[in-house]
């Protein structure tokens, strides 16, 4: 079946603008330039996707469209960066794997990344109901919180789920924890960002403060942006697939547990962060969430699977992370 009709059919007859797009994987390394400026390495492993002028250091007046030379997603003009933490599988013996990724539905030949989305809201109407502002140069966020270990420290993140695959392109029910049962086209990571900005700061010192959920309702239903964050934002989302199949004999997990680790050490799930450092060039982003256009967007430039494939930098940080390990990168503790 074709993606676009996957998409069709899995938004139950959506017809609004939206932006689905595949990235490739760009670097996988112990880096984190917005909240660990300057560190390497930094605390946990992050997979990597967009402009190659990723780097330890990104400041906030960075030019990431005249610094990059390509980009890993397929819409050649976005040069923004998105990371998340990376999955491990834990052997019985101790010894750590780091669980490969692959492309989505429609973007199979992809080297491994993620889907991006950028949404807008609108159900019916697009000219009415739809107006979404796009993101600034300079604007970063980041969603979730990589020492969570509890559903009740992240429910006011409302949106961070896991989808167990039981084949490509399936994408109900979402857990907010690990799935505790093999998954037999692996486990679907969603990240759903905020929808509100204040409309002045384009980061926060928590990177989160600037950024909020709609007042009433919910950003799908055009719940309406609260008075502090009055600015409504295309809905960021990221889907990232972990291709489990290697391990999913239960046979194989210690004591029947799910043996997933994200690479902050959490095997809960409730760890899972995503962060954004937005780098378009120019105005293509709001030209494109300003046409209705749908998965297919004529006013942004493409490239083939090939030229994204072949992008990617260097990794500077240069530890082993693949192969069984000792233990996860960085050694972070076990919950
Ligand atoms: C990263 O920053 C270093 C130090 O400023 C610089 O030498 C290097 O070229 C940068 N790499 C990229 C990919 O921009
Ligand atoms: C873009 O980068 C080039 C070379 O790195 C530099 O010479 C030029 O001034 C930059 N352009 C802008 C608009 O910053
Ligand atoms: C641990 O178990 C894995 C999976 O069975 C195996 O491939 C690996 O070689 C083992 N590592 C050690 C150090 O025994």
């Amino acid at each position: 079946m074709h993606w676009s009709i996957l998409v069709s059919l899995a938004l139950l007859g959506r017809t609004d603008a939206l932006l689905r797009f595949g990235c490739s994987q760009l670097v996988v390394e112990r880096l984190d330039p917005l909240v660990n400026p300057g560190l390497n390495p930094s605390p946990h492993l992050h997979q990597i996707i967009g402009g190659n002028s990723f780097n330890v250091t990104m400041a906030p007046d960075k030019d990431m469209p005249n610094d990059s030379t390509c980009t890993t997603c397929q819409f050649s003009e976005d040069f923004s960066n998105y990371w998340t933490a990376v999955l491990f599988f834990k052997a019985r013996n101790g010894s750590f794997h780091r669980v490969p990724q692959i492309g989505n539905a429609g973007f199979e030949d992809s080297n491994g990344g993620m889907t991006v989305y950028y949404m807008q809201d609108g159900l019916s109407d697009y000219q009415q109901k739809s107006k979404v502002t796009a993101f600034k140069k300079g604007f970063r966020m980041l969603i979730g919180d990589s020492m969570a270990r509890s559903k009740a420290e992240v429910k006011k993140f409302r949106q961070l789920t896991y989808t167990c695959l039981q084949n490509p392109g399936t994408r109900f029910p979402e857990t907010m924890n690990l799935p505790d049962k093999p998954c037999p086209a692996g486990i679907m990571a969603n990240l759903r960002f905020p929808t509100c900005w204040d409309g002045k700061n384009l980061d926060t010192p928590n990177h989160q403060d600037h950024m909020a959920y709609p007042a009433s309702g919910t950003f799908e239903s055009q719940g309406p942006c609260p008075a502090t964050h009055p600015v409504k934002v295309p809905q960021l989302m990221y889907e990232t697939i972990w291709d489990t199949r290697q391990f999913n004999d239960p046979s194989e997990w210690e004591d029947g547990q799910q043996p997933f680790y994200w690479s902050m050490g959490d095997s809960t799930g409730y760890g899972t962060h995503g962060d954004y450092v937005f780098g378009w060039k120019d105005d293509a982003l709001q030209r494109a969430m300003d046409s209705p256009c749908y998965v297919n967007c004529p006013t942004l430039k493409t490239q083939s699977m090939t030229a994204m494939n072949s992008c990617s930098v260097k990794d500077v940080v240069e530890e082993q992370i693949d192969g069984w390990l000792d233990a996860i990168p960085g050694n972070p503790a076990l919950s």
